[in-house]
């Protein structure tokens, strides 16, 4: 049987993933928004270039979540995203009542899914759903570390004039300013990374990696990022209908892992058709671990606010 996925929200990212999923032939595709037209005219747009592109999936755009009942995943974007000037944090809020509000209803009716959540600000958002949800923990993760890790990957092939497939490198932490990039498991074609780029220049690229939403948010004026998110979103539900046991940075509930309990956090996980299969626990140098531990202390306060 065809796999189902729902997105709610269609606004960029939403929309954005929705075509990438028809694209790759993924799932069938429910596209649901509170906006009255948007879904379905989306949904119908992409359905209408199935016969030139060659995909043959369905793809439906709704307000009602009857429509995305027994989904496989549903994937959480609804939200405000960041105007210029804006945190991550200043969303959280809003964005607490959208996700309460959209993951209460998707499931319901989609009891067995798993979520993967989008909505900034990401590691509050992950956790508002995992409690809304009442599923089990392998079954909720947060998109942001293989994002993050793209961004970082990008900066530093660019830097070193090398093909981006051969920089491996891992964003942990929380989706924020205190995210951690951890230059000890960075590597060129299997090479440290310290054996190829002066630490000065790895310190403006990990810089830059942490400022990397707010990078584009300050070039589009209008919204945030929307192409590499969504491209992240399709590599872990890649990796869990395909069952690949795929090693990725997500945002994971921990419960003493890395010494963090009871809170999400950025983590190397092992992603598979149980969703999160695994949490990989991986030396940390101690610069590291205290800047993950800073990172969490920063996601604690976020969720002490909703009161997640
Ligand atoms: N239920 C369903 N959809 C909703 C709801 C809701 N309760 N509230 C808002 N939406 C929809 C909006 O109508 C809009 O179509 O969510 C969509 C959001 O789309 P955009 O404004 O284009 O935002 P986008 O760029 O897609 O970002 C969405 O992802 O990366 C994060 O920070 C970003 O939190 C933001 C989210």
């Amino acid at each position: 049987m065809r796999k189902k996925v729902t997105v709610i929200g269609a606004g960029n990212v939403g929309a954005t993933l929705a075509h990438r999923l028809v694209d790759k032939q993924l799932a069938d595709v429910v596209l649901i928004d509170i906006l009255d037209g948007i879904p379905q005219g989306k949904g119908l747009d992409l359905l209408e270039a199935g016969p030139i592109e060659g995909y043959d999936v369905r793809i439906n755009g709704t307000n009602d979540y009857a429509d995305t009942a027994n989904s496989d995943i549903v994937v959480m974007t609804a939200g405000f995203p960041r105007k210029p000037g804006m945190s991550r944090d200043d969303l959280l809020k809003a964005n607490y009542d959208v996700v309460k509000a959209a993951v209460t209803q998707a499931v319901k009716v989609s009891p067995n899914s798993i979520l993967i959540v989008v909505t900034n600000p990401l590691d509050a958002m992950v956790q508002t759903a995992l409690r809304v949800s009442g599923f089990p923990k392998n079954r909720v993760i947060g998109m942001a570390g293989v994002l993050d890790s793209a961004r970082y990957r990008t900066f530093i092939a660019e830097a070193l004039n090398v093909s981006v497939h051969d920089v491996e490198g891992m964003v942990l932490g929380g989706h924020g300013d205190t995210m951690v990039p951890v230059p000890s498991y960075t590597t060129i074609a299997g090479v440290p990374i310290a054996q190829l780029m002066p630490r000065e220049q790895l310190d403006k690229i990990i810089d830059r990696t942490r400022k990397g939403g707010a990078e584009i948010v300050n070039l589009l004026k209008t919204g945030s990022a929307y192409y590499a998110p969504s491209s992240a979103v399709v590599q872990m539900i890649d990796a869990i209908f395909n069952d690949r046991k795929k090693i990725l940075p997500c945002a994971a509930y921990l419960e003493g892992e890395y010494g963090i309990k009871g809170l999400f956090a950025g983590v190397p996980v092992k992603l598979g058709a149980r969703g999160i299969e695994e949490i990989v626990q991986i030396k940390l140098t101690a610069e590291e671990q205290a800047a993950l531990e800073k990172s969490a202390a920063a996601v604690k306060e976020l969720v002490a606010v909703i009161g997640v």
